[in-house]
């Protein structure tokens, strides 16, 4: 790196942005909690002047002297992402650099963003002062009035400045320049967009002489129900007066970081039952004020334990996104985001993988969740790092001249958030190797802050850790690992040290487009095995960016659609909510998979099991409720009186006799548990758990097969039907024009269909088994049409471009004169493979039909190992409202357990009965869906595509994780199918 003749390229800034030390930032102060001190404060976040340059060589000189004429420049807020205001582009991979692998080197091509501000100080801050920035992506280096403060590194980290004395009262002018890249970015290597900017807040702290510089509260509670308290200010203030006014509680501190007070008994803080007490701490120069809640954190018997209890994670792992504005997260949206998470029964939170905004951990506190606090640390690039293949070669976690920058990154996270009683874990980073960087980061943070556990996944062995963690582990390996079964590790010490920690999966169930199949399963696992203490689905948002076609329509773009060199397309697109926080139905699922109430009725209608999964919640707060519902309607309903139960107790519940009286036809009693009382994330009434007993399905009618088969020129007629001679098919049905049914044995691909199956190592990815077998490609040819005593019998052979695989099918109809009735046989010939996706019956109507009415499970979308949030009943939809728009358009919206469907067209409707389908209704094909790459790409093309299918494939969860398990596969073999038309 250094040269003994002079660097005639070096721009004068590279001494002061110091952009290749692998080191951490120079010049701020130490760090510390984020907390209210009582001292005045000055937000500086609004409109900065900025000027973007593609590379440093092109930047302005002299931006951080005052005289500096920038008039002309543009203005951008602060905090923003500034690729998504009109300057450069956003660039997304996942574990690959989109630059040379060459730390601590960046290209030329490093974008530099020049933010300038003018701002009043007032005297308030004449005493002494700090600068904070919560957030800037990836290396700042700061002047205030011409004088260099320093640089920050560890972008999601924040960084304070001390201004005393280069503060004027009056007019000062803050530069900031922010480097898109720097060694640092080879430490900031997360699955998510490279985003650039001052993205979270700059603010400026009256600091003066004698104010405390830091607080340090822990909270604890006994096992006799009392809670502890320990204040430790930096610097000490004795005779400094701590005071809980809900609690009567007040102290004098003497100083000593050893004295613990007994606050007597207090109610604790859990994710459940969030109880926070407000606390004051005066000293002569302030009053700083905090909420603390009372918990304490063990390990023991293999479990993590809150308040001596045993935690069951229902978890998510969470980045900060915003489909507009990047990687700033407006506050509403924040809020709107954990409401969202209370209501479907999400409990805990991986802040994935870096601090979140500050705001997360208080919300965190007051709603209740449980939080893994993150660090701003990933350096998967170096696994792999191209054709190479060097395997962590020279991975930061293992090179001595990146500890100084780690243990840096680490104490910015633990002193920024220590005060948060959600906060009950500290996680190193994600995907960052092994290394010795790492079991120093774990030390550090053990002496610093002896409770709160330690996790990190990386490093399988587990050596420093406190449970053991890992991702998309098969459910047969996790229940290995439940009954502490799991394949030794070679070195023995090592191995007994892991097979005591308890154990979670920080990342399970991969959200990407249509999935995750295999919920259930993990949670069966997780609530039969007490080491498995639950798991974090990956992820919670998808990160789409917000962009309009031509003629105004919106989409969600995704890598590789801002001309990205390097990318990774949809795989930053996999989340349980929208970008714009529309629920996906993976989170519907996930609600009832972790619902923390389970509801089992009897057959007879007689009994309700109610078992309370909560870990420390009574069911007090609940209501239940029960309603029957008929073909007609609602019939009737009520509340039900369900005694006090305790949690991890199950209350057994005779149900009122109006219910049981009701037992029989075509009824479905619904219990259902929901809020009794208005929480701040969701209002009385809200459903929280649900059971159900009965099914709405009617019997199918049988049809006689009275009418006649009439051949009339090119055409046969039915009863009601007619046929085309050409296929065998249907050409109309009640004068309504019909094309079908046509095999088809495809579907669109999902995300999880084109994903490796981690179970089956080698194995190639469904969607390319299937386009290989030409699945997309099946064409029939019509064997036969004949008239077998008053039924229509025709047969089918579909076959495959150039293949001699064939299926036959044998299409039986029959009428009595106003309905149809088709009985199919599907029968395979040899050499098919592995799995169909499905076995469906395509048909063609018009495109008036695009309303649909069924019985059997909805509202939403059901797979067979998905759709646990669809209920029994009776149900009607637009055609639009049943499509699901994933960001890149692939299979959804099929209503599975269908016992009728009525689609209904402007001129009348017609029915579907069946003994239980699948149905699929779109205004455009398979192939186009197929096609799409993006939701405008789906255009209506006129005609009602209706699929039934007699047998559908899982989803799984292939597209990071295993595939669908065997329970769920479809194999090529015969199928019946019965449907009749009316
Ligand atoms: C994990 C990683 C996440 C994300 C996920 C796939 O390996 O930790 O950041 O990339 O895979 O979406």
């Amino acid at each position: 790196m250094t040269s003994t003749r002079p660097n005639l390229a070096a721009s004068p800034y590279e001494g002061a942005m110091d952009l290749l030390n692998p080191g951490p930032g120079r010049g701020s102060t130490a760090p510390r909690a984020h907390v209210d001190s009582g001292l005045p404060t000055l937000s500086l976040n609004g409109d900065w002047r900025f000027h973007f340059s593609p590379t440093l060589a092109a930047a302005p000189q002299g931006i951080e002297e005052e005289t500096f004429d920038d008039a002309a420049w543009d203005t951008l807020p602060v905090p923003s992402s500034w690729n998504l205001h009109g300057h450069g582009a956003p660039t997304y991979t996942n574990v690959q650099f989109p630059f040379p692998l060459d730390p601590p080197h960046m290209p030329d091509a490093n974008p530099v963003g020049d933010h300038r501000l003018r701002f009043l100080a007032g005297p308030e801050f004449q005493h002494g002062a700090l600068l904070r920035l919560d957030g800037v992506d990836n290396a700042g280096t700061v002047w205030l009035n011409g004088t260099l403060l320093g640089t920050t590194r560890g972008s999601k980290l924040p960084h304070e400045f001390d201004v005393t004395g280069v503060l004027r009262a009056g007019e000062n002018v803050l530069a900031v320049r922010v480097s898109q890249f720097s060694a640092s970015s080879y430490l900031e290597d997360q699955d998510a967009w490279w985003l650039p900017g001052i993205f979270r807040d700059v603010t400026l702290l009256a600091h003066p002489a004698g104010a405390v510089r830091d607080v340090f509260v822990q909270a604890g509670y006994t096992a006799d129900g009392r809670g502890t308290l320990r204040v430790e200010l930096d610097p000490p203030v004795p005779g400094a007066v701590a005071t809980i006014p809900a609690l009567g509680f007040t102290a004098t501190l003497d100083g000593s970081p050893d004295q613990v007070f007994d606050v007597g008994p207090a109610s604790p803080w859990s994710a459940e039952s969030p109880s926070l007490h407000a606390l004051e701490i005066a000293t002569p120069k302030q009053t700083l004020r905090l909420n603390v809640g009372f918990r304490s954190i063990t390990v023991e018997d293999a479990q993590v334990k809150l308040n001596g209890v045993p935690l069951l994670f229902r978890g998510v792992n969470r980045h900060e996104h915003n489909p507009d504005l990047g990687r700033v997260v407006p506050r509403e949206q924040l809020l709107a985001e954990l409401h969202l998470m209370k209501q479907h029964n999400i409990n805990a939170i991986r802040t994935a993988h870096y601090a979140p905004h500050p705001a997360l951990l208080h919300a965190a506190d007051e709603l209740g969740f449980y939080i893994i606090d993150e660090c701003d640390y990933e350096t998967h690039g170096f696994e792999d790092g191209g054709p190479a293949h060097q395997n962590w070669a020279g991975n930061p976690s293992a090179e001595p001249q990146y500890r100084e920058a780690l243990l840096d990154r680490m104490a910015r996270i633990v002193e920024r958030d220590k005060n948060h009683p959600s906060v009950i874990m500290w996680s190193l980073g994600n995907e960052a190797g092994t290394g010795d960087n790492l079991a120093a980061m774990a030390a550090w943070t053990k002496q610093r802050d002896p409770e709160r556990l330690v996790h990190y996944e990386g490093d399988w062995a587990s050596p420093y850790v406190d449970v053991y963690s890992r991702m998309y582990a098969t459910p047969a390996e996790v229940e290995l690992i439940g009954r502490q079964e799991e394949v030794p590790l070679p070195d023995a010490a090592q191995d007994a040290h892991r097979r005591q920690l308890p154990f979670i999966l920080c990342e399970y169930v991969h959200a990407m487009g249509n999935g995750p199949g295999g919920l259930r399963e993990y949670q069966g696992l997780f609530e039969k095995y007490p080491r498995l203490q639950g798991g974090f689905v990956w992820e919670w948002i998808e990160h789409g960016i917000r962009q309009h076609t031509l003629d105004g329509e919106a989409y969600f773009a995704y890598g590789g659609d801002f001309g990205e060199k390097v990318h990774d397309g949809n795989f930053v697109i996999d989340g349980l909510v929208s970008a714009d926080l529309e629920p996906r139905p993976g989170l519907l699922d996930f609600k009832k998979a972790v619902e923390p109430v389970a509801i089992a009725i009897s057959a007879d209608w007689a009994t309700a099991g109610i078992h309370n999964k909560h870990d420390f919640l009574g069911t007090s707060h609940l209501a239940f409720t029960w309603r029957i519902d008929t073909p007609e309607g609602r019939h009737s309903e009520g509340t039900l009186e369900v005694p006090a139960t305790a949690a991890g107790d199950v209350a057994a519940v005779v149900l009122p006799e109006e219910i049981r009286e009701n037992l029989g036809g075509q009824r479905v009693l619904s219990v259902s548990a929901v809020l009794a009382a208005d929480q701040p994330w969701a209002p009385a009434g809200h459903e929280v758990a649900w059971g159900q007993q009965g099914s709405p399905a009617a019997p199918v009618p049988a049809v006689g097969a009275t009418g006649r088969v009439e051949a009339r020129g090119g055409e046969v007629r039915l009863g009601p039907a007619e046929f085309d001679v050409a296929t065998g098919g249907l050409s109309s049905f009640r004068g309504v024009p019909v094309n079908g049914p046509r095999l088809n044995l495809w579907r669109a691909p999902t995300d999880n269909d084109r994903g490796k199956d981690w179970t089956v190592p080698g194995q190639a990815r469904d969607a390319e088994v299937w386009a290989a077998a030409g699945l997309p490609l099946l064409e029939g040819r019509l064997q036969s049409m004949e008239d077998d005593g008053g039924r229509l019998r025709v047969r089918v052979r579909y076959g495959v471009p150039v293949a001699r695989t064939h299926v036959d099918v044998e299409y039986v109809w029959a009428s009595d004169g106003a309905r149809l009735e088709l009985s199919a046989h599907v029968e395979p010939g040899p050499g098919w493979g592995r799995n169909w996706p499905r076995v469906g019956f395509d048909f063609e109507l018009p495109g008036g039909f695009g309303q649909a009415s069924w019985t059997g499970f909805g509202p939403g979308q059901k797979y067979p190992d998905t759709g646990m949030a669809a209920k029994q009943g009776w149900f009607s939809a637009s055609i639009d409202e049943l499509q699901v728009p994933y960001v890149r358009p692939q299979e959804n919206g099929a209503r599975a357990g269908v016992s009728a469907l009525r689609l209904d067209g402007p001129d009348g409707g017609i029915s579907f009965l069946s003994d239980g389908m699948s149905f699929a209704l779109r205004p455009w094909s398979q192939e186009a869906l197929a096609a799409a790459r993006h939701t405008p790409d789906l255009v209506a093309d006129g005609i009602s595509h209706l699929t039934l299918d007699a047998a559908v494939h899982g989803i799984g969860t292939a597209s990071c994780g295993p595939g669908v398990l065997p329970a769920y596969q479809l194999a090529p073999g015969p199928v019946d199918f019965r449907v009749v038309m009316e």
